[in-house]
């Protein structure tokens, strides 16, 4: 079949994994007989540089031309002292809204390798295997009002956390849904003993969930969940929440699998004017200034997030199942990044990957 890829390789060490999760996109199309057509694009700080601005106009015609894109990281150390709307941040939110991608799927797993690599004790992590569903288009990163107003004392910063009944209705169905096909139990996590926002989306999950009687459904405060995240991590599925509350413990679950550079993102469920899918696949990483430009990052988030995209956008499950089978060969040989306490290269582990795949 015919894979339309853009490729927004942005910052950072997101090129680096980028260029590695392509060549085993590149490997795939040709071991599968696939006609990959793969255009580049520009978002973030290297947009910035190029065009004076995160998101170009140029870029959102890419992406919604292409059947799916594949991104690395955002972020560059000279705009931290920028105001939110002059950072390449931005960008990615720009996009995400651009394309209404609202769920991100973002799995957390402990692969028999790495379990030495994870700071928590081995008998914690059997067993783990857990998708986070962060809601992506709204709440606090995408509230109004917000800004930096007034001056001397009375300098205010606001920003607003809201959601509607439909948002959070479409994401409890998205996660019901995926659980229905796992362990048939989602989790979510809320502030409800504080928060307005977090009482509604308690309500509405409660009245979804009957729509999923084979999924159970339980509640959990999200300062608990960060607490349960690292004391039993084994009891999660699927586990929902909104969207700052997932950027925050997203990262916390990477613990588990011994390095943030190991997790994979999807975000789905935005929809062309024409009615077609949108997917948006990223690692969950960032831009590592402090490791960019050594070659020593890992690219398995980014690769994983290749196989995510063949699975949901293309619905190639066979592909899909070679590039996560060849990374799992890869971790178990050793031939790791220094995250993991391996000494190779990202190309290295790139190529490792597409050896693997044979
Ligand atoms: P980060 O994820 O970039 O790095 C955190 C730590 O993890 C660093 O020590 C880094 O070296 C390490 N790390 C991250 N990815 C790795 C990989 N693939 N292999 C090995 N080690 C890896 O988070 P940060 O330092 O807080 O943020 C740096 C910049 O990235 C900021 O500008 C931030 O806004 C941006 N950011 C972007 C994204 C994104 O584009 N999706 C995500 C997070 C942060
Ligand atoms: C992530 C990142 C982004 C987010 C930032 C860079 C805007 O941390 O994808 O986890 O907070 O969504
Ligand atoms: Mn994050």
């Amino acid at each position: 079949m015919q894979l339309k890829v853009l490729a927004l390789p942005g910052d950072g060490i997101g090129v680096e994994v980028t260029a590695e999760g392509l060549r085993v996109l590149r490997h795939v199309a040709a071991k599968f007989k696939h006609d990959l057509v793969l255009s580049e694009g520009l978002l973030g700080g290297i947009a910035i540089h190029k065009t004076g601005t995160p998101f170009p106009a140029e870029t959102e015609r890419l992406a919604l031309e292409a059947d799916a894109t594949v991104m690395g990281a955002f972020g560059l150390p000279e705009f931290d002292n920028a105001p939110p709307d002059k950072r390449p941040e931005r960008g990615l939110l720009g996009i995400r809204k651009s394309l209404g991608v609202f769920a991100n799927l973002r799995p957390v797993k402990a692969y028999d390798a790495l379990i030495e690599s994870s700071p928590l004790k081995n008998h914690l992590l059997t067993g783990v295997d857990m998708i986070i569903v962060r809601e992506l288009t709204g709440g606090l990163y995408y509230g109004t009002p917000r800004g930096i107003t007034g001056a001397g004392d009375e300098e205010r910063g606001t920003n607003t956390m809201t959601y509607t009944r439909a948002e959070i209705a479409r994401i409890t169905r998205m996660a019901f849904r995926l659980a229905a096909n796992r362990k048939k139990k989602v989790t979510s996590v809320d502030k409800s003993n504080v928060l307005e926002t977090s009482q509604l989306w308690r309500k509405v999950v409660e009245e979804i969930a009957p729509e999923f009687p084979d999924v159970k459904l339980e509640h959990l405060l999200v300062d608990n969940c960060a607490m349960q995240l690292v004391l039993k991590p084994a009891q999660f599925d699927v586990v929902l929440m909104e969207n700052m509350f997932g950027d925050i413990l997203s990262d916390e679950g990477s613990v588990i699998t011994g390095s943030i550079g190991m997790l994979p993102s999807a975000s789905i469920g935005g929809q062309k004017p024409s009615g077609a899918w949108v997917g948006l696949y990223e690692p969950v990483h960032g831009s590592a200034p402090d490791i960019a430009g050594q070659g020593i990052a890992n690219p398995l988030g980014a690769i994983g997030s290749i196989a995510a995209m063949l699975e949901y956008s293309f619905g190639l499950l066979e592909e899909a199942a070679a590039v996560n089978a060849a990374m799992e060969a890869v971790l178990n040989s050793g031939n790791v990044t220094r995250d993991l306490k391996g000494t190779a290269t990202t190309v290295q582990v790139g190529q490792a990957v597409c050896e693997a795949i044979g």
